[in-house]
């Protein structure tokens, strides 16, 4: 792959943002860079994609999409399945493993499929800082919830980054393009604490009457608008650099995944970005909140894919949802002067939704030790997958 090199970048603090890099070639067959382009030759890809393992959030997905999903990304990429799929009456999981086992039997691939509402969590992560994930049995249901559990198993597998797929997607060439934005894009930046997102350059559902490939979804929309209003407010600066507050397809360097705090539910990506900008520029500039990533500070490469994003209509109420949770990230940050928090009231009401945005529920996994942790709930699990125990 042949990444445009950034047009441009922008500085907050410890933060630095570049502006979106086009996919130039989707393969070059071997062709590297020059001085407007990026790429790297194939057995630096296969190296990069071999520390960068793959984590697939799926809840009640069709398990033949999630076919397409787990053989589109690179094989020397470890792949880690997080579901929250029903267990009952429909034992919609059981479809899931068949689908992992047979990949992995297949191509010999290094796999785990671990389930979200497994009991087992509970005794892996009880006295821990996720404690604070449980709810009743097991882990509380959620994209982020379910975010964290895979980063954690990355980490008790090795790996140095770890980036995110979502089981929804209808193109098996985006999710393979994404892979190759992934590793293209951390050995772009060539850093500890790095940050990959992507930025759809259409994106659509499958069962629209008129499909339209969109620019920006309806919840995208507004939270980058609101996003960049919200940083140039506090640098009194306008700035638009910011294309990808709700990117689900992004991935990050190991070092930074573990150190950042992860938000619940749909605010996990939004927070994301919220929180390095509260913490790594307006508070670390007033001298207020502790920016974990200094002196190094943390690079976010925006990178526009070619394949168009299509993926399942969920419908309005679960776009209210999404809004609500991802605009609330930003709402109850420091982020967010008043005339910010009154336009995101305002969006929310014209579009989705009457109340205060939800305060997302915040994780820390510093201090985890996410190799105990991880083999804890191994050993316990009735439900777990590991390709090499079978
Ligand atoms: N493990 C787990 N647990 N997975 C979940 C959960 C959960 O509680 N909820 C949803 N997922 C899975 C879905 O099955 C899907 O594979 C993926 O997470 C994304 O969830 P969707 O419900 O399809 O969200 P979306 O398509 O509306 O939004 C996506 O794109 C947004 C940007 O447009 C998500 O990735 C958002 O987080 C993102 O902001
Ligand atoms: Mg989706």
């Amino acid at each position: 792959m042949l990444l445009r090199m950034p047009p441009r970048l922008e500085r907050f603090g410890a933060v630095t943002i570049y502006d979106v890099a086009e996919v130039i070639a989707l393969d070059s067959m071997g062709l590297v860079s020059n001085e407007a382009v990026y790429g790297i030759p194939p057995q630096q890809l296969a190296e990069q994609a071999s520390r960068t393992f793959i984590v697939i959030p799926t809840r009640d997905e069709d398990p033949l999409l999630l076919e397409g999903v787990i053989s589109s990304v690179p094989l020397p990429s470890p792949v880690v399945l997080v579901s929250a799929s029903s267990l009952e009456p429909l034992d919609f999981y059981s479809h899931e493993l068949e689908v992992i086992r047979t990949h992995a039997r297949l191509t010999g691939r290094r796999a785990l499929a671990v389930h979200q509402h497994d009991p087992a969590w509970r005794e892996a992560l009880e006295g821990t800082p996720l404690k604070a994930m449980l709810e009743g049995d097991a882990v509380r249901r959620g994209k982020g919830e379910g975010m964290v559990l895979g980063v954690l198993v990355a980490s008790w597998l090795g790996a140095q980054f770890v980036g995110f797929i979502d089981a929804d997607n209808y193109v098996p060439g985006a999710v393979h393009e994404y892979a190759l934005a992934y590793y293209t894009g951390f050995s772009l930046l060539n850093s500890r604490f790095s940050m990959v997102r992507v930025a759809w350059y259409y994106k659509g559902k499958p069962d629209s009457s008129h499909m339209l490939f969109r620019k920006w979804g309806r919840v995208s929309y507004h939270a980058n608008s609101l996003l960049n209003l919200s940083v140039s407010l506090c640098r009194r600066v306008e700035t638009n650099v910011i294309k990808t507050t709700n990117s689900g397809e992004h991935a990050l360097s190991m070092e930074l995944a573990l150190s950042l705090p992860w938000a619940g539910g749909y605010a996990v990506e939004a927070f994301q970005l919220v929180y390095l900008l509260e913490a790594c520029y307006v508070q670390l500039e007033g001298g207020g909140k502790r920016c974990p990533f200094l002196p190094a500070g943390v690079k976010v490469l925006q990178a526009e894919t070619r394949n168009p994003h299509i993926h399942s209509e969920k419908g309005e109420a679960h776009l209210a949802r999404m809004a609500a949770e991802s605009l609330g990230a930003l709402y109850h940050s420091a982020l967010a002067l008043e005339k910010v928090r009154a336009k995101v009231r305002g969006v929310l009401s014209e579009n989705y939704y009457e109340e205060e945005p939800p305060a997302p529920r915040i994780y820390e996994l510093e201090g985890i030790n996410a190799k105990k942790a991880v083999s804890t709930y191994l050993e316990r699990s009735l439900l777990a997958f590991d390709s090499r125990r079978g």
